[in-house]
């Protein structure tokens, strides 16, 4: 095929793709390829501009690291990780919602019983969380694993230090045999998302703020349960109706009630649903 033009150049891609073994493989090319040259001719893509969407990817990737994923930075700000979240996550009425996971989660966080802070040093005001673990019919989930991670109250996760020896301000812990859980921690404040990159600047030049509410994330699994990805939003705060990355639900906002002491309490119960037969 030659001289191909702005007119027959998108069939001839996908003519190119058409053994592509796999329908499922077939079906997202296809439709990837299609959306992109329909986007280029929506807003007639001028040369320059084609360079610059090369150099702002180029520039994601060299900002990626182990510990930074420029990536889903993008994907969160866009709304894409949210929508994909949303549209595989339908539970029934009664569950507990789903929402972003975040590039801060740490595969084999310290293991913690019942009571222990698993701020672990982590600034801040001190805080009691305690919950239950339960299934759509109210029937207690015991020894599920309760997966939570935080930033301090300067809005940092531990892995976006170099100065700690440890884990601050994550933990796993197990539901009781009546389904319930407590441990100390901090209270969860608003953060910034890292901005220092790629996708801060896309922030900037699009006018929108970095902001997150203040939010603790769990992700809670048991057996013959959907594992639950999700985050407890703190209400009254800022950034509930402009998150940076669209995560907020309103079942998901929960009251951190002061006591005398000054110390704060927050009490949220998650129900999970049953995973298919
Ligand atoms: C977070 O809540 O940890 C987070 C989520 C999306 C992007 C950045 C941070
Ligand atoms: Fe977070």
């Amino acid at each position: 095929m030659r001289n191909l033009d702005q007119y027959n150049i998108t069939q001839a891609v996908l003519a190119r793709m058409a053994n592509t073994p796999g329908p499922r493989l077939k079906q997202i090319m296809t439709s990837l390829v299609q959306h992109l040259h329909a986007f280029a001719r929506e807003v007639k893509l001028t040369e320059d501009e084609w360079k610059q969407g090369i150099d702002f990817l180029t520039a994601t990737g060299h900002m990626c690291s182990g510990t930074r994923q420029e990536f889903i930075l993008l994907s969160d700000t866009l709304g894409l990780s949210m929508l994909t979240v949303a549209q595989n996550n339908d539970k029934p009425a009664g569950c507990t919602e789903a929402t972003v996971f975040g590039p801060f989660h740490v595969e084999g966080a310290p293991s913690y019983e019942h009571g222990d802070d698993v701020a672990n040093g982590a600034s801040g005001t001190p805080c009691l969380v305690r919950g239950s673990v339960r299934s759509l019919d109210g029937t207690p989930i015991a020894h599920a694993e309760i997966d939570v991670w935080q930033a301090d109250a300067d809005g940092h996760y531990d892995v976006q230090r170099d100065d700690l020896p440890g884990a601050q301000g994550r933990g796993v812990l197990r539901s009781g045999a009546d389904g319930r859980f407590h441990f100390q921690s901090v209270v969860a404040e608003p953060y910034p998302i890292p901005e220092d990159g790629p996708v801060g600047d896309m922030l900037r030049a699009t006018g929108r703020h970095p902001w997150r509410p203040a939010h603790l994330h769990f992700m809670v699994k048991a057996p013959g349960f959907e594992t639950l990805v999700t985050h407890v939003f703190r209400n009254g705060g800022p950034y509930l109706d402009s998150d940076a990355v669209f995560g907020v639900r309103q079942s998901l906002v929960a009251d951190w009630i002061e006591q005398p002491d000054g110390t704060y309490t927050l009490d949220f119960d998650f129900v999970l649903n049953r995973a298919p037969a």
